[in-house]
């Protein structure tokens, strides 16, 4: 694929961010964008990199009524010796594929995806931060812009990828986090659209967020919209129930999303030593498993955070410590591990690490 790219004069750029360590989650974004377009006929044509900046949409855009709309969200990082790496882009390329093909939205070949991506991150390097823990985030989007009104997949699309430069996610140390089991509300059906990354999941999601605030919790432990007995996920996280030096976590139940964080904890583990399982697991279960101390610790997976110990579960009116609200040394190890291979500062044994050149 030929990518354009449009030239920016130097008085244009945007400063950059100051202080590295206190960058805010997604408020900030680079100078550029990639943005190629989709119809019929030409296919996906007309690739670029170009200055970041609103664009107009048809006020009968399909994407603003009917929500045909999917989303990505992974990382660039610098090695201590400068290198530019993403970890495992190729997984999000093939997920955005999936979810294109649930909602009836047309594929990107994956070598253009990544191309797409890599040249972006490459051309904004300068808005990589170095500090420990931080990163750049990349969020590539699709949207359905055909003007109409009517309930029919969109003949026209836009393809987008911006970038945001992000802080360490743990600003005031690694600390336990405490969530709020939701017994009422549902996130997502099987067989609806729970296991791809469309916007309307994380809307359907705000109330029970709100509920959770309102009483003091930053998350929701999200259960199964039929029975409200099956644990699924977090948020915006897997989650994992350790026991002892075994890892638990529910299947892909087609409800949840298949997180790229939480397959390759399933495979690092028996690499730690550590057994992992998938299986159905019950909030009565696990309520009763924290009570015994059969589960020593829990912690949720994804890629803003990479790892995120839970302290503390709150069901029904009642709060269940974990682990004393203390970090445990497997949720620490994991988390480490990762992080070390993400920030090419560990051995890639598994070849998850693209480097797509140097600062
Ligand atoms: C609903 C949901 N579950 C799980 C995850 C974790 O997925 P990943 O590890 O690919 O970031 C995310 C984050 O993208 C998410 O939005």
């Amino acid at each position: 694929m030929d990518i354009f790219v449009e030239p920016i004069p130097e008085n244009e750029l945007k400063p950059l961010f100051e202080d590295a360590n206190n960058l805010a989650f997604g408020r900030i974004f680079t100078d550029r964008m990639f943005t190629m377009k989709y119809n019929a006929e030409k296919g996906w044509h007309d690739p670029k990199i170009e200055k970041y900046k609103s664009f107009s949409l048809d006020p009968a855009a399909c994407v603003l009524h009917y929500s045909q709309e999917i989303f990505e969200g992974l990382k660039a990082y610098v090695s201590e010796d400068g290198r530019v790496l993403m970890f495992r882009p190729e997984q999000n390329v093939r997920r955005m594929n999936r979810s294109a093909r649930r909602l009836c939205m047309p594929e990107i070949p994956e070598e253009d995806f990544l191309q797409a991506m890599k040249e972006l991150v490459m051309v904004e390097k300068r808005w990589i931060p170095r500090a420990p823990g931080t990163s750049l985030y990349v969020r590539p989007t699709m949207l359905g812009t055909e003007a109409f009104l009517g309930v029919h997949p969109s003949a026209e699309y836009l393809f987008y990828i911006i970038l945001s430069p992000v802080g360490p996610y743990f600003k005031a140390g690694f600390n336990p986090v405490s969530i709020y089991v939701e017994d009422t509300l549902v996130r997502a059906v099987v067989g609806g659209v729970g296991d791809i990354k469309t916007g309307g999941n994380y809307a359907a999601s705000l109330k029970a967020g709100e509920k959770a605030q309102q009483k003091g919790f930053s998350q929701v432990l999200w259960l199964d919209a039929k029975e409200h007995k099956y644990v699924e996920e977090v948020g915006a996280m897997n989650i994992f129930f350790v026991y002892g030096s075994k890892l638990v976590t529910p299947p892909l139940s087609g409800s949840i999303l298949p997180g790229i964080t939480r397959a390759s904890i399933l495979e690092l583990g028996p690499d730690m030593g550590l057994e992992v399982e998938e299986r159905p697991i019950t909030i009565d279960e696990v309520i009763e498993d924290i009570n015994s101390g059969r589960i020593t610790e829990v912690f949720g997976s994804g890629t803003a955070a990479v790892v995120s110990p839970v302290g503390l579960l709150h069901y029904k009116d009642k709060d269940y410590l974990i682990n004393n609200n203390q970090v445990g040394e497997v949720t620490r190890a994991v988390y480490k591990r990762l992080v070390d291979i993400q920030y090419g500062k560990a051995e890639d044994k598994f070849g998850w690490v693209h480097e797509l050149g140097r600062v």
